[in-house]
């Protein structure tokens, strides 16, 4: 892949964003030119239970702390709550025929916990369950790979309440979760993700509070770690128990950390943030052993580490899901985060060298996909590697033809590819790409304020569904293999 032709798509998307146009960004695009796939990649589209399903009350479905979190006024922009959201409880065969339609050969979805067991402990509830083998039945017979997550964030309310991640035994409620799906399911599902971004939900959970469940405790935030490392292997044990054939990873976000400045002191700061967000889980699980970063004569004290736990946070995954969406700025700054000995400011969404920004704020760094998948693999060596989630919030209104020409989203997943291919070139292990989302869906705290799907839902109209021209432009991706 020749590097300057990557750039000069980065540079053609950053000119549009620069002037500002959205038509100046498609006259600034590049001459067409394809970048082929290796044969058998596979290309998918993720969502996420408490994102589109809707439906927080039917068939015996326990409270999540995300209902709680969504429902406390201020936590949520405009108040908006996941209680219908695209309301595929009841329209999973729209759904289905949308990949259909997009040609996606893999659907990432995520398996809602307080739906299989409403408290968080005891026996599951059949119904949940029937409703996930219904999905995956329907997902086989269309030749889609169901490809389910077992916790995409919503924790059943009960365990937050018994204490939440912080907690040791929230492990094991896990684990006994993940032994209820796997009976149900493993004899037909082949691939599995047990967590989605536990940075992201210890961090945005439990030490800046801008998810559920909301809370600021540093101290917290460093045992909720250590109990998500400690279920992850634990979930992997139980999944490979209940069918040795099956294959199991989970989901990392990735993120390049850039100092804020190029002094000693911030470039030390920037490899202490990427070692607790891009180290402190992926290679603790493949390795035993946590990074050195907090004080070594407090560890054990600061986690809740016990003796024999090396070897039960260790988990050999068969592949690891990555997901990449920006950067961090990262700062010294003397008790920054609270956690001792990270000594940090970070500010998410951040790259120098930005070609533009997201509807939702955030930096678009195409390059830095490249960097991180290169930077991982130097923890990961040659576990297949797939792509969980990259995409964009485009935000762009129907147009008099009342379609959605999300250009901007085109543009960025063209780069993106061309990255991601680069990668692949250059010997980044990866088999799989999805991107997110299917369809536009509850955005966390930002609610359905933030467009990324690859089909826009009309949320007060019905939930029409109406696959944009980035649709389009993916099942064209899909067909034939390639990127032009
Ligand atoms: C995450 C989650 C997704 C998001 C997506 C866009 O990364 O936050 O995995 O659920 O919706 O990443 O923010």
């Amino acid at each position: 892949m020749d590097r300057r032709e990557v750039i000069r798509t980065g540079l053609a998307l950053g000119a549009g964003a620069a002037l500002g146009g959205r038509g100046a960004l498609a006259a600034a695009e590049p001459a067409p030119r394809p970048v082929t796939f290796p044969d058998g990649f596979l290309w998918g589209a993720a969502t996420a239970s408490y994102q589109v399903e809707g439906a927080v009350h039917a068939d015996g479905r326990g409270p999540s702390i995300w209902d709680t979190f969504s429902h406390m006024p201020g936590k949520v922009k405009n108040g908006d709550t996941g209680d219908v959201a695209c309301d595929s409880y009841h329209r999973w065969r729209d759904d289905i025929a949308l990949l259909r339609e997009l040609g996606c050969k893999s659907y990432r979805f995520s398996i809602a916990w307080p739906r299989v067991q409403p408290s968080g402990r005891g026996p599951a509830n059949p119904a949940g369950l029937d409703y996930y083998k219904r999905l995956v039945d329907a997902l086989l017979e269309a030749g889609i790979r169901p490809f389910p997550t077992l916790y995409h964030w919503d924790l059943p309310q009960p365990l937050e309440d018994a204490g939440g991640w912080p907690v040791r035994d929230t492990a094991d409620r896990l684990a006994d979760y993940t032994g209820l799906v796997a009976a149900a399911l493993a004899d037909r599902v082949h691939s599995w993700c047990v967590l989605n971004e536990v940075k992201t939900f210890t961090q945005a959970g439990y030490l800046d509070g801008g998810h559920a469940p909301g809370r600021r405790e540093p101290l917290a935030f460093l045992k909720a770690t250590h109990t998500a490392n400690l279920a992850n292997a634990a979930a992997f044990r139980v999944l490979k128990a209940a069918n040795p054939k099956v294959e199991v990873g989970s989901a990392y976000d990735c993120h390049p950390c850039w100092p804020a400045t190029d002094s000693a002191a911030d470039r030390a700061a920037a490899a202490r943030w990427d070692t607790l967000i891009n180290l402190w889980y992926l290679q603790t699980t493949l390795t035993g052993r946590y990074p050195a970063l907090l004080p070594a004569d407090r560890q054990a004290e600061l986690l809740g580490w016990r003796t024999g736990d090396e070897a039960l946070i260790k988990a050999p995954l068969d592949f690891v899901g990555i997901n990449y969406y920006s950067g961090w700025k990262v700062a010294h700054r003397p008790g920054g985060t609270g956690i001792p000995g990270v000594n940090v400011e970070a500010q998410w969404a951040w790259s120098p060298r930005s070609i533009g920004k997201a509807d939702n704020g955030w930096d678009i760094d195409p390059p830095g996909f490249y960097d991180i998948l290169k930077r991982m693999q130097k923890v990961t060596g040659q576990i297949p590697i797939e792509i969980t989630e990259n995409g964009t919030a485009d935000n762009t209104p129907a147009g008099p033809d009342g379609r959605f020409h999300d250009r901007r989203r085109i543009a960025f997943l063209r780069a993106h590819l061309t990255e991601l291919r680069r990668a692949i070139a250059d010997g980044v292990p990866v088999r799989a790409y999805h991107l997110w989302s299917l369809m536009d869906n509850f955005e966390w705290a930002e609610g359905y304020s933030q467009r990324f799907g690859l089909v826009h839902v009309d949320f007060a109209h019905g939930q029409a569904r109406t696959v944009r021209d980035s649709g389009r432009w993916y099942a064209e991706v899909i067909r034939t293999n390639s990127v032009v």
